[in-house]
């Protein structure tokens, strides 16, 4: 065998990511984002705990990369719950004995406009989007600190940084998002935890599935990306997946976009006759 061969075998060989192994605890991820991040880790070789309040729809998940021979655990949790929380961790410890990986993903979204939405509904959205991922993440820094380090994701959205009209507290909650996971990245690094920020745009899950269903929105919506479709769970997993392996090592208190563009398709829906399509139509 030359040494060119030799080469070319190890790097076929390469596990890419490196998180074979590793226990991975992903939020809301009994479908869309969530359910589609903890069968990529599966798929990786890490272990996954997936929390939902939604019992019945994670342990399908969990059921799925269980028969394709991977470890999964479904937990029923509230994420606004700190019992519930401190429940879960300890079914993850006993479980798999530690854990260096966490994507704070479950969310909700309440509409109304900021003149009339209610407080409660204002109250769940940031109990659920923000506080939930604060709670989440300090209650599982134990094991991450046990297991000498990790990585911690937070699903943000584009709505972190450009105001979603008529949608409550949501945008406030995932621009809080990307402050609080800057905040842990510096408090953390201490530990060796990264902690890192996902923005995606439009993404077909059960969130958004009402827009969809009305014919037209979905061609409108992928008008105003520049890749021209809305995005699938999957784009975002891919992302997750990056940040929480050690090829992003050097990166913590990042936000990725994972819009298609559309973040900067802004000064293309300005009208300029003869110049854009865009804007003009
Ligand atoms: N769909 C989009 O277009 C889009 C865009 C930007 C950001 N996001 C974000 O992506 C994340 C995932 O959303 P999705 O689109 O997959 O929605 P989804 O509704 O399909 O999934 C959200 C999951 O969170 C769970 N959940 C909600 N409240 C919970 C709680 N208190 N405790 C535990 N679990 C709870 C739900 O049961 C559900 O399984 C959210 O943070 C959302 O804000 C979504």
């Amino acid at each position: 065998m030359t040494s060119e061969t030799k080469t070319e075998t190890t790097m076929v060989g390469e596990d890419w990511l490196g998180i074979r192994g590793k226990t991975c605890v992903v939020t809301g991820a009994a479908g869309g984002v969530g359910a589609s991040v903890a069968l990529s880790a599966a798929r990786a070789g890490a272990y996954v705990a997936l929390l939902d309040k939604d019992i019945e729809g994670a342990s399908a998940v969990a059921q799925e990369i269980v028969e394709r021979g991977g470890r999964a655990l479904a937990l029923a949790c509230d994420t606004t719950s700190e019992q519930a929380i401190a429940n879960a961790v300890t079914r993850v410890e006993a479980e798999f004995g530690e854990c260096s990986l966490l994507v704070n993903n479950a969310g909700l979204s309440r509409p109304g406009g900021l003149e009339s939405v209610s407080l409660s509904d204002w109250n769940l959205v940031l109990s659920v989007n923000l506080t939930g991922y604060l709670l989440v993440a300090r209650a599982f820094l134990p094991l991450l600190q046990r297991a000498g380090g990790g990585s911690i994701v937070h699903i943000a959205s584009i709505s972190s940084n450009y105001p979603q009209p008529s949608s409550g507290a949501y945008s406030a909650s995932k621009a809080g998002v990307l402050l609080m996971s800057r905040q842990m990245a510096v408090e953390w690094g201490k530990y060796h935890i990264r902690s890192n920020a996902v923005c995606p745009g439009m993404v077909r899950t059960g969130l958004s599935a009402e827009f969809y269903a009305v014919p037209g929105v979905e061609q409108r919506r992928a008008a105003v990306t520049a890749v021209g479709r809305i995005a699938e769970p999957q784009d975002i997993a891919n992302a997750a997946m990056f940040l929480l392996s050690d090829k992003s090592a050097y990166m913590t208190g990042a936000e990725l976009a994972v819009d298609g563009g559309l973040s900067s398709v802004l000064m293309d829906m300005v009208p300029r006759p003869g110049y854009n399509d865009r804007g003009s139509n």
